[in-house]
């Protein structure tokens, strides 16, 4: 008999950046495949927003505050986890903040450490504890870092942002490398141009709509949906995916096909 390889019935699962757009839809539905899920943001509210509609769909999921750019808010976001739940199996590390919008020699050096602080180092700090929590466990694990179409092809004027998903790439590499004999599997989701809060406060910067873009950014002609790039990422987690690393998934409506 063929089993369903992307339930996550048992698993225990983390979240980065779980209270709006990508990050809760993905807490969603991991939850409703079965995952206890550990729903972290900066944004405490939003992330019991997620936590209460996760709870209204049956399923089972808890709050953490912790900001991702912080070892310490990283190495406890885990531990509470392992508090409340017991174990993690998978986390998805999709926290991150904003392009910057400037030329490289208008750079503003405080935005630019901030946001490699969050996108790059955040990523880095998550693998870190995750990976050593599985190891300690001598379990095996999967971790989805969340790239971006930037990842692989540059946009100007957002040098920050650009470099760092392309850094989420590397760090992706890298882990699958060094933790697959341990089982442990490291894969990226490179999601394209998704309506969520981030994509609308920066398409309200230009004052344009969906329709100036979406053709440009799209071969279907529109967004994505924060859902549709969650059902990448929870497949990633799942045991659909067991032979899966290093892998780096566009969810792009075929953008970097062009
Ligand atoms: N929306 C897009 O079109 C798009 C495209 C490509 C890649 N991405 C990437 O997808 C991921 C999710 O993006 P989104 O559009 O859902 O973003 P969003 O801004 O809508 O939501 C991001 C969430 O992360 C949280 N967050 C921000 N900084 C944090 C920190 N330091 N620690 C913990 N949480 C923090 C925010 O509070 C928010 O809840 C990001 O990695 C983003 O770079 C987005």
């Amino acid at each position: 008999m063929i089993g369903d390889k992307t339930s996550l019935k048992g698993r225990v699962a983390i979240v980065t950046g779980g209270g709006m757009g990508m990050g809760a839809a993905t807490a969603r539905l991991m939850a409703a495949r079965g995952a206890c899920v550990v729903v972290s943001d900066t944004n405490e509210k939003a992330a019991r927003e997620t936590v209460a509609m996760i709870a209204a769909d049956g399923g089972t999921a808890e709050a953490v505050v912790a900001d991702v750019a912080r070892e310490s808010d990283v190495e406890a976001m885990i531990a509470q986890t392992v508090g409340r739940f017991g174990k993690l199996d998978c986390a998805v590390n999709n926290a991150a903040i904003a392009p910057d919008n400037a030329p490289i020699a208008e750079a503003d050096m405080a935005v630019f450490d901030r946001l490699i602080a969050v996108n790059l180092r955040g990523v880095m700090l998550c693998m870190k504890y995750e990976i050593r929590h599985f190891l300690k466990r001598k379990a095996a694990g999967a971790i989805v870092n969340i790239g971006s179409v930037s990842s692989q092809r540059p946009q100007a004027f957002n040098a920050a942002y650009v470099a760092s998903k392309h850094g989420v790439v590397g760090l992706t590499k890298t882990g699958s490398l060094e933790y697959a004999s341990h089982g442990i599997r490291v894969n990226a989701v490179l999601p394209g141009s998704i309506d969520t809060p981030m994509l609308r406060t920066a398409l309200n910067s230009t004052g344009k709509k969906e329709e100036d873009f979406a053709p440009i950014l799209s071969l279907f002609g529109r967004f994505g949906k924060a859902e549709e790039v969650a059902e990448a990422s929870a497949w990633l987690c799942s045991d659909a995916a067991s032979y899966v690393t290093g892998h780096c998934l566009a969810v792009d409506a075929g953008y970097l096909s062009r």
